[in-house]
């Protein structure tokens, strides 16, 4: 029987629109194989939506997205908007679409592909094999917590205020998303029990004291998984470090996002990264690592692999499609088994592509 899925796609900005058309080839590519049919419906986010509406997060692109099974989301961005007060930048869109999806959890893989070992600036002994899963608490912490804002005090000096703080439903549910993650990912493989970090300042922060505290009792209901807990600055060492002692890391927003970009970064190539944020229920919001590169923009010299890989994470952690996302991420090695390269992550003695080339190649390894 043929399953059918409504996907909103949001292309953006900058290099969004042309990475993206190579995900939705890739998507129909794999339907046609597995009798999967998508429904793809285009709405307006970003410095895009801004120049249409004046808003980064129109209330209609939102409800269209509630209205889908999953949500594709490319790039958004770029200096045009970076001036604008903070309520009408892209940002702001984006902790929108966050919060108003309910999409608390952020699965940021961080894998060192063999064929791109050496494009990181870490030596290969150090960086070789590393598998890292981070996930990120994406709607409560510093980004959401209240008080914020700019306040004048009694002597009329301006003070910025945010407010850290995690309720222990809100631990506990991220916390579960990471145990239960953990599991996953070593389910069926030999390299030893599950193994998760939890990440906090617990020496410093109340909030973090209470992270830690729920998190170990937690630990009680999986017992096969094997739970450390750093504090945020050793983590960072220890990421640039040692990085293979890492599996699943869980932590909150603000040392999520730092820590998910260092862990992306050992990889050397940030265009390779997909992402996925989930809630409670569908649809979830999968994305690429990297920004919108106006830079390059329209110039057919993207990398779309992340946008592919962040398809094959929405088939798996959205759709639950696990078939038609292994076979999207086999097609992927394949094209860079096969010495085919964007720029970016060009070495010698392998063949550059362009943008679209690179999707071509993809569908083409699909078989
Ligand atoms: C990310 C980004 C966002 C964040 C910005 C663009 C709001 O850095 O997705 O990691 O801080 O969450
Ligand atoms: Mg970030």
């Amino acid at each position: 029987m043929t399953q059918h899925y409504r996907i909103t796609l949001l292309p953006g900005d900058g290099i969004g629109p042309e990475i993206m058309a190579v995900a939705v080839d890739v998507l129909k590519a794999v339907g046609k194989q597995l009798d999967i049919s998508f429904e793809f419906l285009e709405a307006l986010m970003g410095g895009a939506a801004i120049d249409e509406t004046g808003e980064p997060l129109p209330e209609a692109t939102l409800e269209l997205c509630r209205s889908s099974d999953a949500v594709l989301l490319a790039a958004i961005g770029g200096y045009a908007w970076d001036s604008l007060p903070r309520h009408q930048r892209p940002e702001t869109g984006l902790l929108g679409l966050r919060s108003g999806l309910g999409l608390f959890a952020n699965l940021r893989p961080a894998r060192i592909l063999p064929q791109l070992v050496d494009a990181s600036s870490l030596k290969r002994e150090v960086v070789e094999g590393v598998d890292i899963m981070v996930v990120r608490e994406l709607t409560g912490g510093v980004y959401f917590g209240q008080p914020k804002g700019v306040f004048a005090t009694e002597t009329g000096e301006q003070r910025g205020v945010n407010t850290m703080a995690y309720t222990e439903a809100e631990i506990d549910r991220i916390g579960k998303v990471a145990f239960e993650t953990a599991q996953k990912r070593r389910y069926g493989r030999p390299d030893g029990s599950p193994l998760l970090c939890s990440v906090d300042k617990a020496n410093v922060l109340e909030v973090s004291q209470l992270w830690r505290d729920r998190i170990t009792k937690l630990a009680e209901e999986y017992p096969d998984v094997e739970l450390s807990h750093l504090y945020v600055d050793n983590a960072a060492m220890q990421l640039v470090r040692a990085p293979k002692q890492f599996d699943t890391i869980v932590t909150g927003n603000l040392f999520g996002d730092i820590l998910s970009d260092a862990a992306a970064m050992l990889t050397g190539s940030i265009g390779m990264l997909p992402s996925a944020s989930i809630g409670s229920s569908r649809p979830g919001v999968f994305e690429p690592v990297h920004g919108s590169a106006p830079n390059i923009a329209g110039q057919d010299l993207a990398n779309p692999l992340a946008q592919v890989l962040s398809a094959a994470m929405m088939l798996r952690y959205g759709l639950d499609q696990p078939e038609a996302a292994e076979r999207i991420e086999q097609a992927v090695l394949q094209v860079l088994d096969q010495g085919d390269r964007t720029g970016d992550i060009i070495s010698p003695g392998m063949r550059q592509l362009g943008c679209r080339g690179m999707g071509e190649a993809v569908v083409q390894a699909l078989g």
